[in-house]
């Protein structure tokens, strides 16, 4: 390929922003007494980590390499996670009680007709793992919500 691909801004910010992500959520994982969302929060950190590891792989085989373009998509990310909220309220500060939208951001991904078959590849399983995510965290939003909803049933009677 000699000229540079007009999609590689795009593989760029998914690299860096799952990058960051991955952190912030191994940090949540960590810090959470909740054992069965700390599971849920390392398969997250687990997909957002590889998935900036696969697309600045996938920049190198096309001759190109991540670089900063002063782009920040996980600042809310991070701030909410290293603050002393709850569980629950970490989770409905960042969206996850509600279902994925649609149509969501991924739906602009594939409008470069130019994008290569493995870089589609690459793309198509990063979307549907995100929307997976997506699914994942609104059940453990759901499952804490309907905790504490007891918890304060159990304390008002
Ligand atoms: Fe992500």
């Amino acid at each position: 390929m000699t000229q540079t691909p007009t999609f590689i801004p795009l593989l760029n910010s998914v690299s860096r922003a799952e990058t960051t992500a991955g952190e912030a959520f191994t940090e949540w994982a960590q810090s959470t007494t909740d054992k069965r969302l700390a599971k849920t929060l390392r398969l997250v950190a687990m997909r957002e980590s590889e998935h900036g590891i696969a697309f600045a792989k996938r920049m190198l085989e096309l001759n190109s390499e991540v670089y900063d373009d002063g782009l920040d998509f996980t600042a809310e990310l991070r701030k909410v996670v290293a603050s002393k909220r709850s569980d629950l309220s970490k989770m409905k500060a960042l969206g996850f009680n509600k279902s994925n939208p649609s149509p969501d951001i991924f739906d602009k991904f594939f409008r470069d007709k130019t994008i290569d078959p493995t870089t589609g590849a690459l793309l198509g399983r990063y979307i549907c793992e995100e929307r997976d995510t997506g699914r994942l965290l609104k059940a453990e939003h759901d499952r804490l919500h309907a905790a504490e909803k007891k918890r304060k049933e159990r304390a008002n009677r």
